[in-house]
């Protein structure tokens, strides 16, 4: 996969017009779509399920990145997959049994991530790094959007790229939280290959020039 992708998070979307602004994303410069799914239990919030989801696969045309902020994932990713998820990440967290989860995902096509939360240490990927297709760091506490990024993001980026390269992993790194214009290329810098961004995008009177601002 090539890196230094933007993925809009929809989460951060107009729901009264969600075809309308998938189909920007679809005329944009956006490389995958970020959809979070919290179930008010994993994270003190609600967003949505399936039924958007649907809306999702009807009209999205690009990447469809799924993050799940929800507790027992496992019993779910199968049928995200069904509803066109091409990615599913799911909580290191929220996961009992997490290789068993990543290799379900794998398992039906699709790639698998591992979530980690800001307090959560790089270091408990060491056994599962080889077999993930991306490490997704939150860099603010997951559960809304619109939140301040925390500045100790860029020494887990490091400590991330490290642990890929010592392992010959091939996992890309995504950053989720706080992205915004000023950021954006010292994260990308620092070893980000992919950025989610909800507020910095959908509170834009431009979204798609955004999302061209986000790459340079
Ligand atoms: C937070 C979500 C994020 C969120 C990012 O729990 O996982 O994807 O939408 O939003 P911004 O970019 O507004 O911080
Ligand atoms: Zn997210």
């Amino acid at each position: 996969m090539k890196t230094k992708l933007i993925a809009p998070s929809l989460l951060s979307a107009d729901f009264g017009n969600l075809q309308r602004d998938i189909e920007m994303l679809n005329n944009s410069q956006a490389d995958w779509l970020h959809v979070d799914v919290m179930d008010g239990r994993f994270v003190p919030n609600i967003s949505f399920g399936f039924p958007v989801m649907k809306t999702i696969q009807q009209h999205a045309k690009k990447f469809v990145d799924v993050h799940l902020m929800i507790v027992e994932p496992e019993k779910y990713v199968e049928e995200f997959i069904d509803y066109g998820a091409d990615l599913v990440s799911v909580h290191y967290e929220a996961c009992t049994h997490l290789h068993r989860t990543i290799n379900l995902i794998q398992s039906k096509g699709v790639k698998a991530g591992v979530v980690l939360n800001p307090s959560t240490p790089v270091l408990m990927l060491e056994d599962i790094i080889a077999d993930v297709d991306l490490v997704l760091l939150m860099s603010v506490n997951p559960g809304f959007g619109g939140q301040k990024f925390i500045e100790n993001t860029y020494k887990k980026i490091a400590e991330t790229k490290d642990l890929i390269l010592s392992n010959n992993s091939t996992a890309l790194i995504e950053i989720d939280g706080g992205v915004n214009l000023d950021n954006a290329s010292k994260l990308f810098e620092a070893g980000a290959d992919v950025l989610v961004a909800g507020n910095a995008v959908f509170s834009t009177e431009n979204p798609a020039r955004t999302i061209e601002f986000l790459k340079v």
